[in-house]
C-alpha cells in the first residue's frame, strides 16, 4: 500500500485526479471504477477542469459504479445515477452508453448482479477502480461481516451508514438496501485508489492499513493488493 498524506481534500483531489487522466490519456479505451459519496467530489472537480483546460476526451472510456440504491428512482436527487451524471459525467464528453451502473429497481437482483459482473468481466476487468471508505471501513457498501463477499449482492446497510447517508436525504427515507460490488469483484481491479479525509475516518483508516485482514474491516482486504495508493489527509491519517 502507498499512502500518502496531504492537507487538504483540494491537494487529494487534484494528485488523484492526475491518476486518472493520466491513465485516459496513455489508455483511451480505459476502464475506470467509480464511487459516490463527498470524498471523491474534489477529485472529479479536478477530472473535468482537466478534460476542459487539456480536451482530454473520454469518448472511449467506459465507467462502472460501484454501488446503487435499491427502491429509488434512478432520477431521484439521491440516486448515485444523479450524483455521477451531477458531479461528473454532465461535464465531460463521456458517452451515456459507457456509463454502467447496477440496477437497484431490477426486480430480479441476482440476475442484474450476475450481469453487472459478467458485463465488467467481458468488458476486460476495471483498470483502475476509485474507492472511499466508510466509517466502519465499508468499501462500496460492503460492510463488516463475517467473509469477504465475492460478486455483487443486494446489502442490507448497517445502521452506521445509515446514520452517516441520512443527512443527504432530507425529509424522505433513506433505502436500506443497496447493490453493490463484491470485495473481490474490487479487488480484481488492476489499479485501486483509496481517497479517505476528516477524523470520522481515522479509526478505520488505521485499522485497514494497520490491523489485521479482516472481513469485519471490510477496507483491510486492501493490504492483499499489488497496487493501491491510498490518499489521506492529516485528520483521517491522525491515528497512523
Ligand atoms: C457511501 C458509499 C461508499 C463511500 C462511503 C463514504 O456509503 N457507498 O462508496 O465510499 O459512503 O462516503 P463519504 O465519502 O461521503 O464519506
Amino acid at each position: 500500500m502507498k499512502v500518502t498524506v496531504l492537507k487538504t481534500a483540494e491537494e487529494i483531489g487534484v494528485a488523484v485526479a492526475k491518476i486518472f487522466t493520466d491513465e485516459v490519456k496513455a489508455n483511451p479505451d480505459c476502464i475506470l471504477g467509480l464511487a459516490t459519496g463527498a470524498s471523491p467530489i474534489p477529485t472529479y472537480n479536478s477530472i473535468i477542469k482537466t478534460h476542459k483546460e487539456e480536451g482530454i476526451s473520454f469518448k472511449g472510456v467506459k465507467t462502472y459504479n460501484l454501488d446503487e440504491y435499491c427502491d429509488l428512482p434512478k432520477a431521484d436527487k439521491n440516486s448515485y445515477y444523479t450524483f455521477m451524471h451531477e458531479q461528473l459525467f454532465n461535464s465531460l464528453d463521456i458517452l451515456e452508453e459507457n456509463v454502467h451502473f447496477l440496477d437497484g429497481n431490477a426486480t430480479d437482483t441476482d440476475a442484474e448482479c450476475r450481469r453487472y459482473d459478467n458485463e465488467i468481466n467481458e468488458a476486460g476487468g476495471i483498470d483502475i477502480q476509485l474507492l472511499g471508505i466508510g466509517n466502519n471501513a465499508h468499501i462500496g457498501f460492503n460492510e463488516p461481516a463475517d467473509s469477504f463477499t465475492d460478486g455483487s449482492f443486494k446489502v442490507k446497510l448497517t445502521d452506521s451508514t445509515i446514520e452517516a447517508n441520512k443527512i443527504y436525504f432530507d425529509e424522505n427515507p433513506m433505502p436500506h438496501y443497496a447493490l453493490t460490488m463484491g470485495v473481490n469483484q474490487i479487488m480484481s481491479a488492476k489499479k485501486i485508489v483509496l481517497i479517505a479525509t476528516g477524523p470520522k475516518k481515522a479509526e478505520a483508516v488505521r485499522n485497514m492499513i494497520k490491523g489485521e485482514v479482516t472481513p469485519q474491516v471490510p477496507a483491510s482486504i486492501l493490504q492483499n493488493h499489488n497496487d493501491v495508493e491510498i490518499f489521506l489527509d492529516e485528520a483521517a491519517a491522525s491515528l497512523l
